[in-house]
This record gives C-alpha cells, structure tokens and sequence, in this order.
C-alpha cells in the first residue's frame, strides 16, 4: 500500500492503530471508526521503538492472515501492515517525545516506551492524514500522550477514546492475554476485582490516593499467582501524583501486574460525583473510564 493514502476529497479517514493479534477492544474501535468515518484504515504494525530490551518484542503474537480474516466482517477500506524499514527507514534518526504526561506510571516501568509510541503514531499520522484516530482506554495513559501529541504538534485529528473491553470474568481484554495460561488467566480477573472495589471504596468517600491504592494492592496480593508491579493514582487528565483526590476532578487508578511470565496493564477512571439534582435528590453515581 503506497506510503500516503491520496485523499478523496470530502471523505473522512478513520485510523485506528495496532499491533495486530486483534480482539473485541480494537474490533470495537473499527465498528465506531466504521460508524463515523467514510474511509476506515487499520494499521498493524508491531512497533519496535516501543519496547525496552528484554520486553516482548521478539514473540509478541504476529498473525496478519487471521487479523485480515477478523476484519473482514467489518468492511475495513485498508489494512497498512508496513514493514519495519517502511516506518523506520534506514538512518531514521527522529523521534518523538512528549514530556511530562509520558513520565510516571507505565512511563516509568518501560522507559522510552511512550517515545516510541509518539514517533511511530507521528509517522502514521502524517502518512495517512487521518481526521480521527481511534483508542482504548485500557491504554489510558496513552490516551493522553495522544492527545497531548496531536494538540502540541497541530495534527488536524480528533482523538477518540473508547470503553476497555473486558471478559465476563472483568479481564481486560489485550493481545498479551494471549501468553496466559487457562489458571493465570483466571487470577488474572483479580485485576479488575481490585480495581473495582477501590471504586466502591471511593464511592464511600476515600479520598486518599495511598488508601486507594492499598485498597487495590492488598486485594492484588491476596492472589498467589499475581505480582504487582505498580498501581498508581493519579490526576486522570494531567497524570499529577496527588496528595488527595479533588472532589471536582476525574482520578485514574493504573496498574501493571505480572502472571507467570505476562505482564498486564489495567485502570479505571473515578469520576467525581455530579452535585445532588433538585429533581431526585440523588447523586450521580461515579463512572468508568
Ligand atoms: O496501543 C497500541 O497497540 C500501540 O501502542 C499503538 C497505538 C498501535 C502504537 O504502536
């Protein structure tokens, strides 16, 4: 497929960027690009400047025939599934880096990882012109680093975010689930257990991050076969560690935890409670991101 997608005019192009092995959380991102767009790409590519040395890189799970066979119920327009030396040619010596947003959490456990994620989405953005580009909130902080990237650098693209997509048993779903076996994957669902009894915890009026998070990492620990790497309460739009959670702004709860040789990632955003409505007197209850 040529480098640059020759715009019809008046068409709307939808990108929605992967690395393949696609499940149900990008396959939603597809029927919504689908719904709003004229013109719907997928990318899959597996990006090297996004993983560190000894990440999963070599073996992330690579299969394009069966991407291309999920697809084509969806009635995608392109599939861009570049080779390396086609993002990265030889010499390539540019990249892109957001600071600030990219730095705690996930920044911190992968370091470059949100470098990588900002040169090559630069790279398609500018080799696809896209008007919207397509994520899952599962990847939260990388929301931001998208948005903050399309904003400072003046991408004439609309950011949209979508809903995790979870099993019936709360787990995430991500291409690494794949790595699971049939028992980590059933601890695994201590994630999202975790996760959501801090919300409720929240919604009984915790406002300490460091409560918030104990609340997530006792549960974590509770599993035998979970090790927790990190889980983090932050600001949910500027990722600014808190002291205390503000009564008026939305709070990500992040994780990464590892099962046998698989690391996860996983969040939730706290929304802060709408004031009480004369109608009903009753509170709006807080959502998920
Ligand atoms: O979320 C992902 O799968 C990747 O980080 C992305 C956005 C496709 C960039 O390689």
């Amino acid at each position: 497929m040529a480098r640059k997608l020759r715009r019809e005019e008046d068409k709307t192009i939808g990108l929605v960027p992967t690395m393949g092995a696609l499940h149900e959380g990008h396959l939603s991102l597809v029927r919504e690009a689908r719904r709003m767009c004229d013109v719907v790409v997928v990318s899959v590519f597996v990006n090297p400047a996004q993983f560190g040395p000894g990440e999963d890189f070599a073996r992330y799970p690579r299969d394009l025939t069966n991407d291309t066979t999920k697809l084509s119920d969806y009635n995608v327009d392109y599939i861009f599934a570049p080779p390396v030396e086609e993002i990265y040619p030889k010499g390539f010596s540019t990249y892109v880096s957001v600071d600030g947003l990219s730095e705690p959490l996930e920044g911190a456990a992968r370091p470059g990882h949100f470098r990588g994620v900002a040169t090559v989405l630069t790279v398609l953005f500018n080799s696809i012109r896209p008007d919207f580009a397509f994520f899952g909130q599962k990847d939260a902080q990388q929301t931001l680093v998208v948005r903050r990237l399309v904003r400072d650098l003046a991408f004439d693209i609309e950011v949209v975010v979508l809903p995790t997509v979870r099993e019936q048993s709360g787990l995430a779903l991500s291409s690494r689930n794949a790595y699971l076996s049939a028992e980590d994957r059933r601890a695994a669902a201590v994630l999202y257990r975790a996760l959501s009894q801090a919300r409720e915890v929240y919604m009984e009026g915790e406002r300490s991050p460091k409560r918030l998070a104990e609340t997530v990492r006792a549960q974590i620990e509770s599993e035998p076969r979970a090790r927790l790497e990190y889980v983090g309460v932050a600001d949910a739009e500027t990722m600014e560690k808190l002291d205390r959670v503000h009564e008026d702004r939305p709070v990500l709860i992040a994780l990464a935890a590892h099962f046998g040789g698989t690391r996860l990632i996983d969040n939730i955003i706290l929304q802060p409670a709408r004031p009480k409505s004369r109608a009903t007197g009753r509170l709006a209850s807080p959502g998920e991101g």
